[in-house]
């Protein structure tokens, strides 16, 4: 059976619901176990376990959250060189931008040596306002299935063992 660990951070719901779609799409291929866990609760054993990662994070002032670096800080020097060649992907949910956030996981995985199956997905949920900020968020359905398929995308690969 092989693994696809998919770690995520979300402050008001929207990438917990981009994760969740990933994680639904992944779900597609019988021969693939999906382990979807907050970013708080993973460590180095997680990552070890996996065969394929998709990270999922907020970007709140052009960074990824800070429970998300706090993941990466917690495991990057405890599984270097033991991941190398692993696949992976990433989700973003933003309010207008969400690149740096992006560019920062690129930078990470690529010390790792992980190799990226897709580009970064960016939702932006158009949120300006403080308020509109702190309101829960609700993913649209096109997004979703754009997620869901980058989960179906990774567990193909994986089945098929093209990576
Ligand atoms: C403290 C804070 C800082 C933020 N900074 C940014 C930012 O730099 N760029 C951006 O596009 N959105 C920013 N946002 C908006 C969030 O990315 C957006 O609300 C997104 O939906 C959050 O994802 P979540 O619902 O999973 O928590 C920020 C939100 C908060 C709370």
């Amino acid at each position: 059976m092989k693994k696809l660990l998919i770690v995520f951070h979300s402050k008001t719901g929207g990438t917990y619901q981009m994760a969740q779609a990933a994680a639904k799409g992944a779900c597609s291929e019988p021969e693939v176990a999906v382990n979807l866990i907050h970013a708080a609760e993973t460590g180095p054993n997680e990552l070890l376990q996996a065969d394929a990662f998709i990270f999922a994070t907020p970007e709140n002032l052009a960074m990824m959250s800070g429970m998300m670096k706090d993941f990466f800080d917690r495991t990057y020097y405890a599984v270097l060189d033991l991941i190398i060649g692993r696949p992976y992907a990433t989700l973003i949910c933003a309010g207008s931008d969400g690149e740096n956030a992006a560019r920062q996981i690129q930078r990470i995985a690529a010390g790792w040596r992980l190799k990226a199956v897709a580009e970064p997905i960016i939702v932006c949920t158009h949120a300006q306002t403080p308020e509109a900020i702190l309101a829960p968020k609700e993913i649209g359905e096109f997004d979703l299935q754009r997620c869901e398929e980058i989960g179906a995308t990774l567990s193909a690969g994986l089945t098929l063992g093209i990576y």
